[in-house]
């Protein structure tokens, strides 16, 4: 239990990942300020959680099961926190997909929103009212650098990402009013289990219902892209949760938090040209006319990237 002066703070989706490192840096916080209940939907898989967690499991991290596709999950979870107070509500759980349209069943698609979009809008609506009335809380999403910009063959977890962009945009303004502020996290690519676990789909994949050329587009030009720009621009979860605990420990917390700077000139395109011609084109042209171009400048971006050189938007360190 929180003992007074602790901040609650619950986390969905903790057993890897960003959601784990939070609750670790959180739970690990030297003036003890945080009570953390780290949240996963299936508690077999605590283990990495609870050895990372050290000496603060079960003083200053306990943990919880939840699932934010579940109604029932979400009310019980949240019932068995004490009055049910939650100071900051993190909401971190998200799943990816990544292939062509053609390939990928309605069930999926639906899938990725009921956890990317309704689970975070479930989690919101069962604590926001509490916080409301209390005139205080933060709730922070785990949105993506996808919420901001297309990217192509990741169309449905972009869509799932913009749509919580607009969500929380509009929901903002009104918690403002009762001083709950709001926050979304925007990092670029983090190596955690998230890229595995697609990358493990990607294999397995065959691509039922798409032509040969796209298929190809897919697995010899945007694949090896893609991994490219993960290894040059990629963070680490650790980073990602050091950015999340400055954003949560700031006098007047930021809405939006980009974590990588090397994104920012690639947002910053659909800004510069309201036709949306320049980005659509921009990237259109780096993926399929500058290929190898592409490859040599993420291999040079890989070598100047060491964190001495690297100037983020939300700095971790
Ligand atoms: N990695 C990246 O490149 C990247 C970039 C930008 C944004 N993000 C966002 O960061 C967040 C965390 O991702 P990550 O990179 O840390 O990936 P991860 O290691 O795969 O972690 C995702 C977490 O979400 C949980 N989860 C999935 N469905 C859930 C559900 N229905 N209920 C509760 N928990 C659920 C997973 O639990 P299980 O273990 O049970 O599956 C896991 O704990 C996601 O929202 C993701 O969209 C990731």
């Amino acid at each position: 239990m929180a003992s007074s002066g602790q901040r609650v703070v619950l986390i969905t989706g903790c057993s890897s990942g960003i959601g784990l490192q939070i609750a670790v840096l959180l739970a690990k916080d030297e003036k003890k300020r945080y009570h953390v209940i780290a949240t996963m939907r299936d508690l077999k898989k605590k283990d990495k959680l609870v050895e990372a967690a050290g000496e603060a499991y079960g003083k200053t991290l306990t943990l919880q099961p939840l699932d934010v596709c579940s109604d029932e999950s979400v009310q019980q979870c949240i019932n068995s926190v004490k009055d049910r107070h939650i100071d900051i509500l993190i909401n971190n759980a998200g799943i990816g997909l990544l292939g062509p349209i053609e390939s990928i069943s309605m069930e999926e698609m639906k899938k990725v929103f009921e956890t990317n979009f309704f689970g975070v809008v479930r989690m919101i609506k069962e604590v926001m009212p509490d916080m409301k009335k209390r005139r205080s809380g933060h709730i922070v999403v785990m949105s993506s650098v996808m919420g901001l910009q297309g990217v192509v063959f990741n169309d449905v977890y972009t869509a799932s990402k913009f749509a919580m962009e607009g969500f929380c945009e509009s929901l903002a303004v009104q918690l403002l009013k009762f001083n709950v502020n709001v926050s979304l996290m925007e990092p670029g690519p983090v190596h955690t289990e998230f890229e595995t676990k697609m990358m493990e789909d990607v294999a397995k994949m065959d691509y039922p219902g798409a032509d040969a050329d796209t298929v190809r587009y897919f697995k010899d030009v945007y694949m090896p892209s893609s991994m490219d720009i993960f290894e040059a621009m990629g963070q680490t979860p650790e980073d990602i949760a050091k950015c999340t605990k400055k954003v949560i420990e700031a006098s007047r917390p930021r809405f939006r938090n980009l974590t990588n700077s090397l994104y920012t000139p690639i947002v910053a395109l659909k800004y510069a040209d309201e036709t949306g011609g320049l980005s659509v084109n921009t990237f259109y042209n780096l993926l399929f006319n500058f290929g190898p171009l592409m490859h040599i400048t993420m291999t040079i971006l890989k070598c100047l990237t060491c964190s001495c050189l690297r100037r983020r938007t939300i700095s971790p360190n």
